[in-house]
C-alpha cells in the first residue's frame, strides 16, 4: 500500500552538511574504530584507475588499518543497470579483486564479496521495494544522470530500482558507515529512508532492526583524466593501477596541458596543469603549490617527467604485488569464497530478523 508510505522528504543532507558530519564521524572513528562497520563497493566494469585510488580506495585501506570492520562489495548485479550485457564479467570481477588485494585490502581483516553469491542480501530487495514509491525512485538525481548516459536500448526496471538494491547492500550487514563520493549521496538517502520506514513499520520502537547508515565523504580532490575531463573508465583517459611504467609514461606524455610555460597550481583557472601537479603531489605526499613552484619556468615537459616518476615510484610496489597475485588464481578464488561465506552468514542472520519482524516465519 504505497499510499500509506510516509514519503515526506527527510531533512535533506546537502553536501556541506554531509562534509561536516563526516568530519565528526572521523573523530569518532579515531576514538573507537572497532565500533564501526563500513560497507562500500564498486561495479566490476573494468580496471580501477588512479582517480579511484586517490578518491576512495586509499581511504578504505586507511579505515581498515585503523581497525574499522570493512565490507567490500564487488557489485556484480549492479553492472546490469547501465548496459544490456555484462561483458566478460568473470574476468572483470577477478581484476577488481586483484586491484583490492594489490592496494592493501587484507582479506583476513576485510570481507570481499559479490552480490550474486549472497541470496539473502538479494531477498531483502523485495520487502525493501515495498517501502519506496515509484515517484521517489524516478526522482533520484544519480539515476536520472545515469539514464542520460546509459548504454541500454531502454531503461530497465533494474535501473530504477538499483538504489533500493544498494540499500540492501548496506543494510544486510547493518553498516553504519558508507565511504562514498558525493554522487552516491542520493543512494545513501534511499538506504536511510528504507531503514527508517522498515523500523517504523515492523520494528519494536525500543529495538530498531536497522541502524541508519551515514555517508563518510573523504576530502579527496578530483583528479582529471589525460584529456582534462573527469578520469573515467569509459572515456579512455584514465591511468589504471595495473598500467606498466611505460604505459604510464606514454599516457602522461600525451596529457593535455596549456599554452603557459610557467607551472602553477591553480585548479580553477588551469585545470589540466593543476591536475598533473596534484597527481605528483599526492604520490609524493607533498603540497601541490610547492611541487608547482619547484618546476616553475621549466615547463610542461619537466612537469610530465616529474609526474611520471612520482606515479611510477608510488605504484611500483602495488603493481609488483598485483603482478605476483595474478599468477595465483586459486588464491583469488579462495579470497572470494571466504568473503562470500562470511557475508552470506551475516545476510542470513539479518534476513532471519527481517522475517521475524514481518511475522514471516511459519515453520
Ligand atoms: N553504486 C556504486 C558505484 O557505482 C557501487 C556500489 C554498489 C556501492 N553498492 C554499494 C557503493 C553500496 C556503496 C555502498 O560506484
Amino acid at each position: 500500500m504505497i499510499a500509506s508510505l510516509d514519503t515526506t522528504p527527510s531533512d535533506d543532507l546537502g553536501v556541506p552538511a554531509a562534509q561536516r558530519r563526516s568530519a565528526e564521524l572521523e573523530r569518532q572513528i579515531r576514538e573507537r574504530p572497532g565500533r564501526f562497520r563500513a560497507l562500500t563497493g564498486d561495479r566490476p566494469t573494468g580496471r580501477l584507475h588512479l582517480g579511484h585510488y586517490f578518491g576512495t580506495l586509499h581511504n578504505r585501506v586507511r579505515l581498515q588499518n585503523l581497525g574499522v570492520d570493512m565490507m567490500v562489495l564487488v557489485a556484480d548485479y549492479q553492472v546490469l543497470t547501465d548496459r544490456d550485457v555484462a561483458d566478460r564479467l568473470a574476468e572483470r570481477v577477478e581484476d577488481l579483486v586483484l586491484d583490492y588485494l594489490a592496494i592493501g585490502i587484507d582479506p583476513r581483516r576485510a570481507t570481499i564479496f559479490t552480490h550474486s553469491a549472497i541470496p539473502a542480501l538479494n531477498q531483502l530487495l523485495l520487502p525493501f521495494l515495498s517501502l519506496v514509491s515509484v515517484a521517489e525512485l524516478s526522482r533520484n538525481p544519480t539515476v536520472k544522470d545515469e539514464i542520460t548516459h546509459s548504454r541500454q536500448s531502454a531503461v530497465s526496471g533494474l535501473m530504477f530500482t538499483y538504489p533500493v538494491h544498494q540499500a540492501a547492500d548496506i543494510l544486510f550487514c547493518k553498516a553504519g558507515l558508507v565511504p562514498v563520493g558525493q554522487d552516491q549521496l542520493p543512494h545513501l538517502e534511499v538506504a536511510r529512508t528504507v531503514a527508517r520506514r522498515f523500523n517504523k513499520r515492523y520494528g519494536a520502537a525500543s529495538e530498531p532492526v536497522f541502524p541508519e547508515p551515514e555517508a563518510l565523504l573523504s576530502a579527496a580532490p578530483l583528479l582529471l583524466g589525460t584529456d582534462g575531463a573527469k578520469m573515467s573508465k569509459s572515456r579512455g583517459n584514465a591511468i589504471t593501477l595495473a598500467a606498466t611504467a611505460d604505459e604510464t609514461a606514454r599516457l602522461i606524455r600525451g596529457a593535455k596541458t596549456d599554452a603557459e610555460r610557467h607551472i602553477t597550481y591553480d585548479p580553477a583557472d588551469r585545470p589540466e596543469v593543476s591536475s598533473l601537479v596534484l597527481l605528483a603531489a599526492l604520490c609524493l605526499g607533498r603540497d601541490p603549490h610547492e611541487v608547482a613552484e619547484e618546476i616553475g619556468g621549466r615547463g610542461a615537459a619537466v612537469l610530465k617527467s616529474v609526474v611520471t616518476d612520482a606515479v611510477n615510484g608510488y605504484f611500483a610496489p602495488i603493481r609488483a604485488r598485483r603482478a605476483e597475485l595474478t599468477r595465483d588464481r586459486t588464491h583469488i578464488r579462495r579470497v572470494l569464497r571466504d568473503g562470500n561465506e562470511r557475508a552470506a552468514a551475516v545476510a542470513d542472520a539479518t534476513l532471519g530478523e527481517v522475517r521475524a519482524a514481518m511475522n514471516g516465519v511459519y515453520y
